[in-house]
Formats: structure tokens, C-alpha cells, sequence
């Protein structure tokens, strides 16, 4: 017997990054919160490389206009190209040259207003048209092991699970009941332990209310029908249009499943998930990791030290 066709596999990737940042003011007062680096890279090429690897060749930048930060990372840059090949450094020629692998194209959608994420999402749907898409928060970091799940990042565990669906996928993971306020969560039915079909989704419930311990964070992939549901999305917390709104009027259209992904997630919009990430990632740096590991036990050390 034949396997089931599978649905439609997402290829292009949209990645709103029009926010103002306000969490890590003074430095996003002129650099971009994407463009903060973990150890050798910015966000924001952690969640492209994710999208890439996942199958995508059209990424969407939703920048608004101080952001050309974001832009110029993504242009070639002759001049310190032909520096490079001039100095024979190959190795460094081939990192920014790959910064968008061949056959993946980018492009740029500016939000003239920051209205929310959910307006952010909108302003990518003439490039997206009619069909599926991704949606990844590049401050949403994660992190996937070689030895789980074959490696495969958050975003292409996700696409996998659409291609056999063909409904929405949402990525959650589990947090504890204090943290509840802080996240969208979901109600689900027939969960098997990785995916269920979302039934509702509540915005930051007190523990109390809330329906289960599953917290959506920043990887999604949409049907464009939410496109006609964004547009008709009044403003919701903070007077922003909320994504979440959206996704809920989907709910009872159509199959909208949450995903609980392999891998660690950090919020790299909050100081301590961006100083986590980066110990995380330097500890697992290929050249660094020694290094990283002795300058870490240094500090903690001298620290103690100070404090007795
Ligand atoms: P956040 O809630 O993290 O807001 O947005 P922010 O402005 O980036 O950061 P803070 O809270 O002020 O520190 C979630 C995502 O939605 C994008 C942001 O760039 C971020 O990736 N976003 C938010 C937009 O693209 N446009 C908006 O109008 C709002």
C-alpha cells in the first residue's frame, strides 16, 4: 500500500524583527536585539540557519526603517570581500559569503508602525501569497543536540510533523505553573506526548487558569488563512495586534496542532537568557569549549573569593 501524500512543505520563512527592543536598552538604542551576538554570530543567523536547514529558500526580514543593521548583514559586502581573498583568509571569506547560503533568497518587508507581532505577521503576506509559511522569533534561541532527534532543528521537526498534517504547527514546551503568566498556553486534545490539536489558547493565565503547563514560544508555522484573520484583528494586550488573537479564531477552522519540540530553548529577549545561551554555546564551541569552560571556573572562583 502506498503512504499518504504528503501536504505542501514550507518554503518560505518570515522573521519579524520590527520590535523596539525596549528590554535591552542602551545597547538596541542603535544595534538591532537580532543582531546581538551568541559567541560568533547573531541571533538572527542562528534562526535563518534553522530555517534554512528546515527547508526554506525565501526568508522575509519584517524590519521598520532603523533597522538596516539587519539588511546590510544579509548584502554582500565587496570591499571586505575582496580584503579577504587579497589576504587569503578563505576561511573567513567563506563565513560571510555563506551568511545566506546559494539558492536562498531574502526579502525585506518594512512595518511602518510597530502595531505587534500579529500586524508584523500581515505585512509578509504579499510575498507569501497562498501558501504555507514559518514564523521564527529570532530571540527565541534553541538549541538541538547532535544526538536527539538526528539533530534536526526545532524548525524542521515542526515541518516534518506539517508535511504529515498538513494543519498549522505551533512550537510549546513545558514550564513551570509560576511562569504561565508569562506565555500563551494551550489546551489540547489526543496529545501524544509530542503533538495534539490545540482546542484553545489562553494569553498569560495565572496558574490557576491555566489549562496545562504547554507555553507557545517563537516557532510557527501558518496556513495563510490567518492572513484574513490578522487583517480583521483588533488590538489586544498592550494595544498591539496579537498573533495569539489570530491563532485562536483558527482554532475551530482548521487543525492547529502544538508541537513539542527536541531541543532547549532560551529567551534570548531577557538578560539572563542571553548570558545563558552564551555560556551554553561556548561551552559547546568547538574550539572554545576548553577554554570557555577554564574561564568560567576562573570567575566563579575568584568571585567566591571576593565574597567571603
Ligand atoms: P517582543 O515582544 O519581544 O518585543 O516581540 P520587542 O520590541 O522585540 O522587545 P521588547 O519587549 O521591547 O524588549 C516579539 C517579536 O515580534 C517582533 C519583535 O521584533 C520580536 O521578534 N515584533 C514585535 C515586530 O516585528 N513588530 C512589532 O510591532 C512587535
Amino acid at each position: 500500500m502506498q503512504s499518504p501524500k504528503p501536504h505542501r512543505r514550507v518554503r518560505i520563512a518570515v522573521f519579524p524583527v520590527a520590535g523596539l527592543g525596549t528590554r535591552f536598552l542602551p545597547a538596541t538604542k542603535t544595534v538591532p536585539k537580532e543582531m546581538l551576538p551568541i559567541v560568533d554570530k547573531p541571533l538572527i543567523q542562528y534562526a535563518v540557519d534553522e530555517a534554512v536547514e528546515a527547508g526554506c529558500d525565501t526568508l522575509v526580514f519584517i524590519t521598520n526603517r532603523y533597522k538596516h543593521a539587519v539588511a546590510d548583514y544579509f548584502d554582500k559586502a565587496y570591499e571586505l570581500e575582496q580584503k579577504l581573498e587579497k589576504a587569503g583568509k578563505a576561511e573567513q571569506l567563506e563565513l560571510i559569503r555563506n551568511v545566506l547560503p546559494p539558492g536562498v533568497r531574502a526579502v525585506f518587508v518594512t512595518q511602518a508602525e510597530a502595531l505587534g507581532l500579529g500586524h508584523a505577521v500581515l505585512c509578509a503576506k504579499p510575498v507569501v501569497g497562498d501558501q504555507p509559511f514559518a514564523v521564527l522569533l529570532p530571540d527565541d534561541l534553541i538549541w538541538t543536540r547532535q544526538s536527539v532527534a538526528g539533530g534536526a532543528g526545532a524548525l524542521k521537526q515542526m515541518a516534518d510533523h506539517a508535511e504529515r498534517t498538513g494543519g498549522s504547527v505551533i512550537a510549546v514546551q513545558d514550564v513551570p505553573p509560576e511562569q504561565t503568566k508569562s506565555y500563551g498556553i494551550v489546551a489540547t486534545e489526543g496529545f501524544d506526548g509530542q503533538a495534539g490539536r490545540i482546542t484553545r489558547i489562553v494569553e498569560k493565565p495565572k496558574p490557576e487558569d491555566a489549562p496545562s503547563n504547554l507555553a507557545v514560544v517563537g516557532r510557527y508555522i501558518l496556513n495563510p488563512a490567518i492572513f484574513d484573520l490578522l487583517e480583521t484583528t483588533q488590538q489586544g494586550a498592550g494595544g498591539e495586534i496579537q498573533l495569539t488573537d489570530a491563532i485562536a479564531q483558527l482554532l475551530p477552522l482548521e487543525q492547529v496542532d502544538a508541537f513539542r519540540f527536541h531541543g532547549t530553548r532560551f529567551d534570548c529577549g531577557t538578560h539572563l537568557g542571553l548570558i545563558e545561551a552564551t555560556v551554553r554555546y561556548a561551552l559547546d564551541h568547538e574550539l572554545l569549549s576548553d577554554a570557555a569552560r577554564k574561564l568560567m571556573q576562573n570567575a566563579l572562583d575568584e568571585m567566591g573569593v571576593v565574597e567571603t
